[in-house]
């Protein structure tokens, strides 16, 4: 209740714009960062791949994602683009756009067709085509890639980003439009001859969301560097090469399961997504998280507006909110099927400092959304985590990240293994589970259709005999004529 009564709460636009240290508000744009979806040691077997020269590759916020300087084109330009693990396109914004000009690439060659992409927000139309890629924080050499150059988009460079393009690295199921579109770390497995395999560190967490300024982060490709994770790297099975869909199983909020049947965890899916800014929860689940970790905090009576986004909370600057806030953690289920891990996240993860000093108080968002078709683990939880996409053993792995703490304090956890008893043997729902209801409703639907082609036959029959035989065959209408004469 003392927190209540110092906590100040304040509709999140009016501390946009009292905001201290913005880079350039742009007049009548929310200068947050979009609520959700930007709406990402082995040695490889190919020599040129360099793990330590991957190291602190990446700059970006949760906000507005993390991205990589790549180089496109001969002679080459140079591009900043977002790294994706939702999507499976790469694209990057075309001349007019600022960036890319194929036409000023000698080695660019185009596939003579366009592609739209749609995100959770946002959109983009481009034409496709390939081109050298290089990745100077990566690799010494190019590779042919498939790149779409954007002509139009909508909501998708929004102001205040920092990239001109995007790395799609998820499967290519996702491709559009269609999965034939190598993508390009396939290009690059391929043409590098790395592992199958990349890793992901984001070093935002416990900083303010939309400062000037940038942070780090790594995008290992071709492996897993050991000085980028403390502990042990836990693995989960990828259900589904599509998204990198994991399976939930149980979710606490301070040490208290929600109880929730485990299917509602992963309704329809539960991915990891690094460029989708928050964490976003079906909405059953998104409610019961709201009520525990409202109960659970020592601030009972905290207003709506602030679970709902609408509102920020803030504190005076020499107090920090966190004590107050339980911490969450996601039960996922190991490779070992009867066991499961955790990874837990600490308030200073989803209770995000929105501006950076300067005011005598900093105002603080809740970075978890409701979803209606996902539960998306995004860049607020990623950033507690080096998590590493091991595509070749169809598994993704969390382990804790040095640089998720604060003073010193490890701001995420890693641990197992737990038992699942008591939990579904299977908490996606798959769709073998589905067929023997799918067969009951298409010989339903056969049958239905049968019976509405027999019914049609017969009215067709059946007037031709009632209208035509008791008249005389040369009254006729002209409708009829017509046919009479087609048929002579
Ligand atoms: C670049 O490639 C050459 C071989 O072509 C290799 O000897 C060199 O070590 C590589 N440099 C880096 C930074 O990976
Ligand atoms: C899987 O885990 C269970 C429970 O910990 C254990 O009894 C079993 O031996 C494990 N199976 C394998 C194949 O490791």
């Amino acid at each position: 209740m003392g927190a209540l009564a110092r906590a100040l709460l304040l509709p999140w636009w009016l501390s946009a714009t009292a905001r201290p240290a913005s880079p350039t508000p742009v007049p009548g744009t929310p200068a947050l960062p979009r609520a959700d979806g930007l709406a990402l040691a082995l040695e490889p077997a190919g020599a040129a791949a360099n793990f330590l020269a991957m190291v602190d590759n990446l700059q970006g916020d949760s906000g507005r994602g993390y991205y990589l300087e790549m180089l496109i084109g001969t002679p080459p330009q140079k591009l900043q683009i977002l790294v994706d693990t939702g999507s499976s396109n790469f694209a990057v914004a075309g001349c007019h756009g600022l960036l890319f000009c194929c036409h000023r690439s000698s080695t660019y060659r185009s596939k003579g067709f366009d592609v739209t992409v749609k995100y959770t927000q946002g959109s983009w139309t481009g034409f496709v085509g390939e081109d050298l890629v290089t990745i100077p924080r990566a690799f010494n050499s190019s590779f042919l890639a498939n790149v779409a150059t954007i002509f139009e988009s909508e909501n998708f460079f929004l102001p205040g980003i920092k990239w001109n393009g995007i790395l799609g690295l998820a499967y290519a199921t996702l491709a559009k439009p269609s999965s034939s579109l190598e993508t390009f770390f396939d290009s690059l497995v391929t043409q590098a001859k790395i592992p199958d395999i990349f890793s992901m560190q984001m070093c935002g967490a416990g900083l303010p969301v939309s400062r000037s300024g940038t942070n780090g982060g790594s995008l290992v490709l071709g492996g897993i560097e050991p000085s980028l994770y403390k502990g042990d790297i836990w693995y989960t099975p990828i259900k589904e090469e599509w998204y990198y869909q994991i399976e939930i199983l149980k979710l606490e909020i301070g040490g208290q399961s929600l109880n929730l049947d485990c299917r509602e965890y992963n309704a329809d899916k539960a991915i990891v997504d690094s460029g989708t800014t928050l964490l976003r929860l079906p909405q059953k689940v998104f409610d019961a998280v709201v009520d525990a970790v409202a109960r659970t905090s020592l601030i009972p009576e905290f207003s709506d507006g602030f679970w709902t986004g609408a509102q920020l909370a803030c504190w005076a600057n020499s107090e920090t909110p966190w004590a107050y806030f339980p911490k969450i953690s996601i039960y996922l289920r190991e490779e070992n099927s009867s066991r499961s891990f955790r990874i837990t996240i600490l308030p200073q993860l989803y209770i995000q400092p929105m501006m950076g000093a300067g005011l005598s108080y900093e105002c603080y968002r809740f970075g978890i959304s409701p979803s209606t078709n996902a539960l998306v683990i995004g860049a607020t939880v990623m950033e507690g985590f080096y998590v590493v996409f091991d595509r070749a053993r169809r598994r993704v792995g969390f382990a804790v990240s040095p640089c998720a703490e604060t003073a010193g304090v490890p701001l995420s956890e890693v641990s197992g293994p737990f038992s699942t008893d008591g939990i579904a043997s299977n908490c996606v729902p798959s769709p073998s589970l589905n067929e023997p209801v799918l067969w009951v409703v298409s010989y339903a639907l056969m049958s239905s259709c049968g019976l509405i082609l027999l019914v049609l036959i017969v009215l067709l029959l059946l007037p031709c005999r009632c209208r035509h035989a008791p008249r005389d065959p040369e009254v006729i209408n002209d409708e009829s004529s017509l046919v009479r004469h087609r048929w002579k």
